[in-house]
């Protein structure tokens, strides 16, 4: 029901030459409205105290009379307002109920108060209640950036009009939205994810409003921005590793996942694939596939490369011999059980620096000496590694060479009874031996000193070392001393027996 409550408030404007009151001031101005079957009462401006109203005249369209009232006489109701209508003498008001449609139409009042005659005019509008508020989709199922969806409003009522609700917002026109027939059809072109609604239409008319239910539309999207994530996170694993990998996708529905090895497809499905005590077979690359059964779209990831390895164990470096002799080729080879990924090579606790002389071949594995100096004395590092471990060994090297620079120390003259000693030397790893000779003739082998306690005037001549290498099997050449003993001798001559005695030279002789 709308009550009009206003007050008295126009001053009424008298006209000659009847005396009557001319002015719509009495009733509103504004146009009412209301809804079938509902109430109306209309209102007038006048309250007077004092007086009653001598007589009240409502009409319909000018010409139908609704009421007259005569003050002190029965009211005279038109027909069609037979048990619809109350009257209030008081303000000369009049409420209308069981509105239909055709009682759209003006209404006027005439009403004589105190002699004056006063009137006024409305219109009143009726309206059907806005009712059955339903949305039609062309579809719910939708997939993004591949086509549009359509969205219908019908609903019953009179004078209706449409505002279409986004969630919370109301929808306004773009390039994407087309708001046609009125604003009763949505049209969204080229749909996204974030069309999804819910979508409500709200209808209205002036005298009710009604919100339809929500549709929401489904819209499928994706696969997007896959990633394939290993955990742990390296790349590198030792052989009984547990390692799992991870695919990570942005689709609506879920997407659905393959997995692929070295490009081969493998049994299993889902996001996450398991490689529990993993052996060096599992290496290869990995990559998924994400597939969405609605966009009929699929994304497969960049490939992850896992590489298991067996860890570093028992190395060595070999010689190629166990005595290297200067002058000859020597090799050091370095070797481990194991996934060998490196091999690093130092020499007396420092990164090793080659020479002209040396060559590494096979990726590190073998350190040659062409020829072999002993210069290249020292310890000899090789440390092979792979990602997840690593393990060394050395060999300390010991180059065999000479004899050579041999020399002789001892006097060159000596008296006769002394002790004659002399000392070979010469440099030679290992330590050389020596044989003397006297006049060309072997005197003592294997001995650095030539030792004689009590020398005679016959020990005079050549002294000769010679030394002897046995692992180079070299022998030096021949280095003179020469010597000669000192000493007077008296010989003795009897019928027997010759004898030869002899002395030091100084101190003087005792004879
Ligand atoms: C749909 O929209 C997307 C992004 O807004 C655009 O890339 C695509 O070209 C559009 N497709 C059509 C058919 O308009
Ligand atoms: C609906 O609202 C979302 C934001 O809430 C917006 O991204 C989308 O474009 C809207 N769609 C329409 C058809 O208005
Ligand atoms: C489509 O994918 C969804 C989500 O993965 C799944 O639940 C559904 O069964 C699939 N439908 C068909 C027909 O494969
Ligand atoms: C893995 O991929 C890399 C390059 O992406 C390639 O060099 C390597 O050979 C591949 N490994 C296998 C086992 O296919
Ligand atoms: C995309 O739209 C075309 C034309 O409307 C339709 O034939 C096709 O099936 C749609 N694709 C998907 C994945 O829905
Ligand atoms: C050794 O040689 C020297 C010089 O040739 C000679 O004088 C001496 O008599 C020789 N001695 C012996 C015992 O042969």
């Amino acid at each position: 029901n709308i009550f009009l409550n206003l007050r008295l408030s126009l001053p009424l404007f008298y006209s000659s030459p009847a005396g009557f009151t001319e002015g719509v001031g009495v009733l509103p101005d504004d146009r009412l409205n209301a809804a079938v079957g509902g109430t109306m009462i209309f209102t007038t401006t006048m309250s007077p105290t004092e007086k009653p109203f001598s007589s009240v005249n409502w009409s319909f369209n000018v010409s139908t009379p609704i009421i007259i009232f005569i003050i002190n006489a029965e009211n005279i109701i038109g027909p069609e307002y037979e048990g619809r209508i109350t009257f209030f003498p008081s303000t000369a008001s009049l409420e209308l109920r069981s509105l239909t449609l055709d009682d759209t139409g003006e209404y006027g009042v005439n009403a004589v108060h105190d002699g004056t005659l006063l009137n006024g005019r409305t219109t009143l509008v009726i309206y059907e209640k806005v009712s059955s508020v339903l949305v039609n989709s062309s579809s719910t199922d939708l997939v993004e950036f591949n086509g549009s969806v359509s969205l219908s409003c019908s609903a019953s009522g009179s004078s209706l009009s449409f505002l279409w609700l986004n969630g919370s917002s109301e929808v306004t026109a773009s390039d994407r939205v087309q708001l046609t027939d009125g604003g009763s059809n949505l049209t969204i072109i080229n749909v996204t994810r974030f069309d999804q609604g819910p979508f409500r239409c709200r209808v209205s008319n002036p005298v009710s409003t009604v919100t339809s239910d929500p549709v929401n539309l489904s819209i499928s999207y994706g696969p997007e921005n896959i990633n394939l994530i290993s955990s742990p996170p390296q790349g590198y694993f030792a052989v009984g590793s547990d390692i799992s990998l991870t695919c990570s996708v942005g689709s609506r529905p879920p997407a659905q996942f393959k997995w692929f090895l070295n490009g081969d497809q493998l049994p299993d499905t889902g996001s996450e694939l398991r490689l529990m005590n993993v052996n060096m077979s599992n290496s290869g690359n990995y990559s998924c596939q994400a597939s969405n059964n609605k966009t009929l779209r699929s994304q497969t990831s960049e490939p992850s490369a896992i590489t298991v390895l067996e860890e570093i164990s028992g190395s060595s470096v070999k010689p190629s011999t166990n005595l290297p002799v200067e002058g000859t080729s020597v090799s050091l080879t370095c070797e481990a059980f194991g996934s060998v990924f490196k091999r690093n090579w130092m020499k007396d606790g420092s990164e090793l620096t080659l020479t002209d002389n040396m060559t590494l071949s096979d990726n590190n594995r073998v350190l040659t000496f062409n020829t072999v100096n002993r210069k290249d004395n020292g310890e000899y590092f090789c440390q092979i590694s792979n990602p997840i471990s690593s393990d060394g060994d050395k060999y300390i090297m010991t180059i065999n060479y000479g004899p050579e620079n041999v020399q002789i120390k001892g006097p060159n003259e000596i008296n006769i009874k002394g002790t004659l000693k002399l000392t070979c030397s010469a440099e030679s790893t290992p330590t050389a031996r020596f044989t003397w000779f006297f006049n060309g003739t072997v005197k003592l082998t294997n001995s650095v000193e030539y030792i004689k306690e009590e020398v005679e005037l016959s020990d005079s001549g050549n002294y000769t070392c010679q030394a002897w290498n046995n692992i180079t099997e070299r022998t030096s050449s021949s280095v003179v001393h020469g010597l000669t003993v000192t000493g007077t001798c008296i010989e003795y001559d009897s019928l027997v027996v010759h004898t030869l005695l002899c002395a030091p030279v100084s101190p003087p002789s005792p004879f």
